[in-house]
């Protein structure tokens, strides 16, 4: 079966990594959506990079759950496309092996002056010159608020081939992932979503699995395979 798997930052919850919209969504007093954004980066790239710097060193000692593991086996049973909002590796920990990362990845670095990409150092500063240009214009390559996700064609096309959609720890609340759901209900796919807390975009799925995503998301696994 064709399936198209969203997972949000609640699937890395139970790893330890803090989520954006809950009561601990603040870092260091700054709301993420002051700090997460190319005018913040503009007016303080010290700051963007401590606070990237921060959440790269949590994500490094930060485990793979359940959820992740679970979700690299249904790879090996159904044709799996698996789209994360999420910035850490823990899929990838977690056994994935091909993770669309529309949001872009704590593991990436990019300059802002030339375009070019490399693996992002453990530590990274504003004065850190480009490995091909020299201009000290290097930021994290994740996707601000305002800033077009990554890979979208791809996901376009694999969400119109979808049988089964599921949502995994995502609020619903960023587009244009929170506009999934609707989009292959639309053409025909059955929507689940697994979370702690119905989403915003609760009533856009067919089937809600509440609970922790590593007790829900193994036994829907599981359930896939019978
Ligand atoms: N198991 C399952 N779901 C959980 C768990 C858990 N253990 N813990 C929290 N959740 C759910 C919450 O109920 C919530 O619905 O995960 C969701 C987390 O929502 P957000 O914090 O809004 O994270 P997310 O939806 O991934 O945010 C989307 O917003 O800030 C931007 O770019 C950032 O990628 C992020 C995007």
């Amino acid at each position: 079966m064709r399936i198209l798997v969203l997972t949000g930052a609640g699937i890395s919850a139970e790893s330890g990594l803090s989520t954006f919209r809950a009561a601990d969504g603040l870092w260091e007093r700054h709301r993420v959506e002051d700090v997460a954004t190319p005018e913040a980066f503009a007016r303080d790239p010290a700051l963007v990079h401590r606070f990237y710097n921060a959440r790269r060193e949590k994500a490094g000692s930060a485990q793979p759950n359940a959820a992740h593991r679970a979700l690299a086996e249904l790879a090996h049973a159904h044709d799996l496309t698996l789209v994360t909002q999420n910035v850490d590796d823990l899929h990838e920990r977690g056994g994935s092996g091909d993770v669309i990362h529309m949001h872009g990845a704590l593991s990436g670095a990019l300059c802002a002056a030339c375009g070019q990409r490399w693996p992002a150092p453990a530590v990274m500063l504003p004065s850190d010159p480009c490995p091909a240009c020299g201009a000290a214009a290097t930021r994290p390559d994740i996707v601000w608020f305002g800033e077009i996700p990554y890979h979208m064609e791809r996901i376009w096309a694999a969400l119109e081939q979808a049988e089964l959609f599921a949502a995994i720890g995502t609020s619903g609340v960023v587009y244009p992932a929170a506009g999934f759901a609707q989009h292959a209900a639309r053409l025909g796919a059955e929507c689940v979503e697994m979370n702690l807390d119905p989403a915003v975009n609760a009533r856009d799925f067919r089937r809600s699995i509440p609970g922790p995503a590593s007790q829900t998301v193994p036994a829907w696994v599981a359930s896939l395979k019978g």
